[in-house]
């Protein structure tokens, strides 16, 4: 081979890898245009929070609140106070349903407390609501949205979501992936035997989504009963010394009690941040496509979601069912963005 072809053939390896370094490069700054539908909730704020820290990856659209945690205009504040601490008050919020589509409400003030934000106290926020519904605006963004452009992630009871498909169907054009909190399989529920908290809110509405046949990525208790708080890891938060990690330490310290009493466990989950989590480093997480229904039915299965791990009934696998995560990756990730709010 002469000295001129070893050249060349270096020469082409040179640019074939700079342009694979290129498009890497490319693929991680790509940014996500995003929707957060939530009831904020201590764990939905320490999630808004993650977000709304991290613009490079992530393009929030809106917030769009729904009753959860707490009632609706409770969880319509909180979320305002989380776009205020991060400084992004810019991103409008729609405030959504304040009831499920058919069963009576359900609130978990026992866990996050009389105004849904344990640990720390609220105010009423300088920059109010948006003007109009999370549902209309849903609708109306979806439907001009270019093709599959849209991400949606759901921190709370999908009651928003589903009535927004049932008025109008075809927004799934819009809509790119749906990362839902929620759900239960090897772990158990948090709010009966089976049920986990935001399905058991609004069963009816999870099966709504769950039909439409968006492309469907489920973050629930089997993985986020697996990323759980240390002292440690808040003290971590804590030494950043700023306001969004006194505010999350403060919050995280209250939250998490109850869960390590219930549970047994040695620290607490922060359910709604590993979404967020997901959507900026989905290499910390791992997972299966399976099969996903859920129990409407009333009785003691009420809200359960039953997930085809071994695929044993051969149906269409319509959902990603996230089971495994990096508990220190995530709260390295949490730690790092917040270092850059105020
Ligand atoms: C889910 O329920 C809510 O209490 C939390 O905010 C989270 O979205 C966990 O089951
Ligand atoms: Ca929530």
């Amino acid at each position: 081979m002469s000295r001129f072809t070893l050249y060349l053939q270096q020469l082409l390896r040179s640019l074939m890898l700079l342009s694979v370094l290129s498009a890497t490069a490319a693929q991680a700054i790509e940014r996500r245009d995003l929707i957060i539908d939530t009831d904020p909730g201590a764990d939905d704020v320490v999630a808004l929070l993650l977000a709304l820290a991290s613009p490079e990856e992530l393009n929030v659209l809106a917030i769009t609140t729904v009753a959860g945690n707490v009632r609706l205009d409770k969880t319509s504040r909180n979320a305002r106070l989380a776009r205020e601490w991060a400084g992004r008050e810019e991103v409008p919020v729609y405030a959504g349903a304040p009831k499920p589509l058919v069963r009576t409400p359900i609130y978990a003030e026992n866990i996050h407390g009389q105004e849904g934000l344990p640990g720390i106290a609220v105010h009423e926020p300088v920059v109010g609501l948006a003007s109009g519904n999370a549902v209309d605006y849903l609708i109306q963004t979806l439907t001009k949205a270019p093709p599959h452009s849209i991400t949606l992630a759901l921190l709370g009871p999908e009651t928003n979501l589903a009535l927004a498909l049932v008025q109008a169907p075809e927004i799934t054009q819009g809509i790119k992936e749906v990362v839902v909190m929620g759900g239960a399989h090897f772990n158990g529920g948090n709010i009966t035997p089976v049920a986990e908290f935001n399905m058991f809110a609004d069963p009816h509405a999870a099966q709504v989504v769950l039909a439409s046949g968006v492309k469907l990525t489920y973050v629930p208790l089997d993985v986020t009963h697996k990323i759980l708080t240390s002292e440690l890891r808040i003290k971590q938060i804590e030494a950043l010394n700023n306001q969004a990690g006194k505010l999350v330490g403060d919050i995280l310290n209250e939250y998490v009690k109850a869960d390590m009493v219930q549970y047994g466990l040695p620290g607490g989950p922060v359910h709604d941040a590993s979404v967020i989590a997901y959507l900026l480093k989905p290499e910390l997480f791992s997972g299966r496509q399976v099969n996903l229904t859920i129990d409407t039915r009333e009785g003691v299965t009420f809200g359960q979601t039953v997930a085809d791990w071994y695929d044993t009934l051969k149906h269409d696998k319509n959902v990603f069912w996230v089971e495994n995560g990096d508990a220190q990756g995530f709260f390295d990730l949490l730690t790092s963005r917040l270092s850059r709010l105020k």
